[in-house]
């Protein structure tokens, strides 16, 4: 469906009834990464997946920031009537996670935090959003996709589950060039999220493969460290889309925690 919120339409699926899980998909990816997980968990859970400003069938309107997808995420929301909710991000999803932590927190019942890191761009880091910039303008998102492709899923993945990384590569190339650019710019102007860490007060789950090359594990690791309380659970065989690499590990850890907020 798609729902006017942020005073664009956003594509949204929204399943099941009961406490409200909204996950984020990450960079170049839209919501169908989560189709796994809409139909896949075993709790009372409304899962909503929406779309990000600039992929899938959200609309794009130019520069963005981790602070805006974060804001249109509070607007949709307001849209759905959804007050609390558990905020799931993988990747870019989560960098969005912790700037609506920082902007919507009384908004958020829990947090899940997927194939993520809490700290900002290298120089390094920020001249290759850059060079990929440049690559998406001149030669397109299927340029981009392959350049990413090869971290985006693990060894494992890549040797047994060659169709995942087929139709991955789908839905890399068809990220419209507009929302890939603002997007990448985005990503490269993110803030540094470390201390934020400390500020999380809330049931937290934090899930990596522990094949994934794109947000290694020790980024997980020093989360679970500065994230008082919160749970690390490391998928094996996975890497940067543990969801879809490993769907069935991953929905079990998802709704073990979710059945635990539920019954509290
Ligand atoms: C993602 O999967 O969202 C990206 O790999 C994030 C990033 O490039 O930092």
């Amino acid at each position: 469906m798609t729902v006017l919120a942020a005073g664009i339409a956003m594509g949204c699926d929204d399943v099941g009834s009961g406490l409200p899980v909204v996950l984020l998909h990450g960079f170049p990816h839209h919501r169908a990464l989560w189709a796994s997980q809409l139909n896949g968990l075993a709790a009372p859970v409304r899962t909503i997946a929406p779309d990000l400003r600039g992929f899938g069938e959200s609309e794009s309107s130019g520069p963005t920031s981790m602070d805006r997808y974060a804001d249109d995420i509070a607007a949709l929301c307001d849209q759905l009537g959804l007050d609390k909710i558990v905020l799931g991000g993988l990747s870019m999803g989560g960098y969005i996670a912790f700037a609506f932590w920082r902007r919507h927190r009384a908004r958020v019942r829990a947090l899940v935090l997927c194939d993520t890191r809490a700290g900002a761009d290298s120089e390094a880091g920020r001249a290759t959003r850059d060079e990929l910039i440049a690559l998406a303008e001149r030669d397109g998102s299927a340029a981009v996709a392959d350049r990413m492709l090869p971290g985006m899923l693990g060894r494992t993945t890549r040797e047994k589950h060659p169709d995942l990384v087929e139709s991955m590569r789908e839905m890399m190339v068809r990220a419209p060039v507009a929302g890939v650019t603002a997007a990448l710019a985005a990503l490269r102007d993110r803030p540094d999220s470390t201390p934020t860490l400390s500020t999380i007060d809330v049931p937290t789950l934090i899930i990596c493969g522990d094949e994934d090359v794109l947000t290694p594990v020790a980024e997980s690791r020093a989360m679970h460290h500065a994230i008082s309380g919160s749970h690390l659970e490391l998928l094996a065989g996975a890497g940067h889309v543990s969801n879809v690499e490993r769907p069935a590990a991953f929905n079990h850890v998802l709704s073990e925690f979710l059945t635990q907020l539920t019954s509290e």
